[in-house]
């Protein structure tokens, strides 16, 4: 389990050892979530013995970017609106900027967070357009495909800065020019740090080939376009040059990427270019990154 870890360079290592592992109360309800006899209710009693991370997702689940018509005030009151898997999504949402939350702040981290959360939204969309049945799955995939950017601006913060400053000239990420920047890529680096957390298979495989999804299945496929899409919509992490967002076609890129079992969605482009939908994502960040 630790081999992807073992591959760093020595910084890179001693970095993801700081982070914390996930809280034992979030432990717990993923793990009730991934029971196929799983109780919602049971999931909320686990959250409650915990009021912060209570009062952090009905805090998410009151945001613009759910709409609900009106407040929400109990955990019960959301599952019964939203359904229990959408509890994953929520106590993911809120967790994983808590244990990044001592490390240091600044515009990168700032974007990363963006191009997560945006990535994580619209991985959930298409999932949905494309009819795969897992969205839950896509958008935690979403959301921890770049983390390993965010450790290498913790500990690399030079390296990683001169990369990204060049990175937007390619309309491809070039990963070998990263590795050779900072001694991994930050698709190896989020490899270890998933298998610090414990995240299943899934979500390592969109971590590790997100760049080149070509038969790696249906997940690995809706993150590379999800990715793609949020860079379309303005919420990229690189200094992206605006004649390669011009150029990104994001039907073509799921003719190009998508195995036979996923539809193709045909709105991606309006919904990518929402001005709406990016600043909900914006504003969720305020909300729940420490100093974001
Ligand atoms: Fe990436
Ligand atoms: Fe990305």
């Amino acid at each position: 389990m630790d081999a992807a870890l073992d591959q760093l360079p020595l910084a890179l290592r001693a970095e993801i050892d700081e982070i914390p592992t996930l809280p034992a109360v979030v432990s717990a309800c993923l793990d009730e979530l991934h029971d196929p006899n799983s109780n919602a209710q049971r999931v909320a009693d686990l959250m409650l013995a915990d009021v912060g991370l209570t009062a952090r997702a009905l805090r998410l689940v009151n945001s613009s970017i759910f709409a609900l018509s009106r407040e929400v005030t109990s955990l019960s009151h959301a599952i019964a609106l939203l359904g229990s898997a959408r509890l994953e999504e929520i106590i993911l949402s809120v967790t994983l900027p808590q244990l990044f939350g001592k490390g240091p702040s600044g515009p990168l981290v700032k974007r990363i967070w963006e191009h997560s959360f945006a990535t994580a939204f619209m991985a959930r969309e298409i999932a949905v357009r494309a009819g795969w049945p897992r969205p839950a799955d896509a958008y935690v995939a979403g959301l921890m495909h770049d983390m390993g950017l965010m450790v290498a601006a913790r500990c690399l913060p030079a390296p990683i800065h001169d990369f990204l400053k060049n990175a937007g000239h390619d309309p491809a990420w070039n990963l070998a020019a990263e590795h050779d920047a900072l001694g991994a890529d930050h698709t190896e680096i989020g490899l270890a740090l998933a298998d610090h957390w414990g995240f299943p298979e899934v979500v390592r495989e969109s971590i590790h080939h997100h760049h080149a999804p070509a038969d790696h299945g249906n997940a690995v496929a809706i993150i590379h376009v999800a990715d793609r899409c949020a860079e379309s919509g303005g919420l990229a992490i690189r200094k992206i040059d605006p004649e390669v967002v011009e150029e990104l076609d994001l039907t073509t890129c799921c003719h190009e990427v998508f195995p036979s079992s996923l539809s193709i969605p045909d709105d991606l482009d309006l919904l990518a270019g929402s001005a709406d939908w990016a600043s909900q994502v914006r504003a969720l960040v305020r909300e729940l990154v420490p100093n974001g």
